[in-house]
C-alpha cells in the first residue's frame, strides 16, 4: 500500500490543490513513484493543471488522475509509492473515510479567523471521530507578513493540532507558475522555489517523525 498524503478543507481557494501538486512533483524528483489523485472534479482542477503542464513541456508524474471518491482513489492506487490526494470541498463523510486511510492530512489555511475556525470545526470533527491528532497537520498559506503567521500559531496552538512552521506566503509568483501548469517549487523565482522546497521538507519530515518505525 502506498503512502497516502491528503491536502483536505471544507472551503474552496484555500491552496489544497497548491500543496498537492507541490508535494506530488517534488516527491516524484526524489524518485517515488507518485499518483495525484484529483477528487475535486468541480473546481479549477489538477488534472486540467496536468494538461496545461503537459502542454508547457514541464516534466511528466507518473500519473495524475481523477477519482469520484476517495475510496475508488485508494482501491486503484495499490501500484504507487505514495499517492497524494487532492481532496474536494465539503462532503465531510468523505474526508472521514479519507482521513482514516490518510498517513497524514494537511489542511492549508490563513491567517483570518473567517478560515481558521471552519478549519479548525472539521479538525475537531474529525478528532472527535477518533483520529489521532497528530495526523491533522495545519499549513498557513496566502500569509501577508509575520504578525499575521505569530497570531495564527497562537490561535491553532491553542486547539493541540500541529502546524508547519514555514509557510507560504502570498506571491503572484506562485500563482503564475500554476498557471502554466508548474507547481510551488518551480516558479521563475528562485526566493520562492527556495521557500517552498523547505515547506515541502517540513512536511516530509514530518511524516517521516510520524511513521519511522516503517521507513
Ligand atoms: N501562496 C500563494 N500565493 C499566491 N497565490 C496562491 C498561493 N497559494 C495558492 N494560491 C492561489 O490561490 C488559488 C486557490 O488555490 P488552490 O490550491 O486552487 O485552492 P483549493 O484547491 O483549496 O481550492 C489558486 O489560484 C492558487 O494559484
Ligand atoms: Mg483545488
Amino acid at each position: 500500500m502506498p503512502y497516502i498524503l491528503a491536502c483536505v478543507s471544507q472551503k474552496g481557494g484555500v491552496g489544497k490543490s497548491t500543496v498537492a501538486r507541490g508535494a506530488a512533483v517534488a516527491l516524484t524528483r526524489q524518485g517515488y513513484k507518485v499518483r495525484l489523485a484529483d477528487l475535486d472534479t468541480a473546481q479549477g482542477t489538477s488534472v486540467d493543471w496536468y494538461r496545461r503542464r503537459l502542454n508547457n513541456g514541464g516534466d511528466p508524474l507518473e500519473s495524475v488522475e481523477y477519482y469520484r471518491t476517495a475510496k475508488e482513489a485508494l482501491e486503484k492506487s495499490r501500484d504507487v509509492d505514495v499517492l497524494v490526494v487532492d481532496a474536494q470541498g465539503r462532503s465531510s463523510e468523505s474526508t472521514l473515510a479519507l482521513a482514516h486511510a490518510a498517513h497524514v492530512l494537511i489542511q492549508p489555511a490563513t491567517g483570518s479567523l473567517d478560515d481558521l475556525d471552519p478549519a479548525i470545526r472539521l479538525y475537531t470533527e474529525l478528532r472527535n471521530r477518533q483520529i489521532q491528532s497528530s495526523k491533522l497537520l495545519f499549513a498557513l498559506l496566502k500569509t501577508h507578513n509575520e504578525n499575521e503567521e505569530a497570531a495564527a500559531w497562537d490561535y491553532i496552538g491553542q486547539t493541540g493540532f500541529p502546524c508547519l512552521k514555514n509557510t507560504l506566503r502570498s506571491r503572484v509568483g506562485y500563482k503564475n507558475a500554476q498557471n502554466a501548469g508548474l507547481s510551488i517549487v518551480e516558479t521563475f523565482y528562485p526566493a520562492l522555489n527556495e521557500q517552498a522546497d523547505a515547506f515541502l521538507d517540513e512536511l516530509f519530515l514530518y511524516i517521516k517523525k510520524l511513521y519511522i518505525k516503517d521507513m
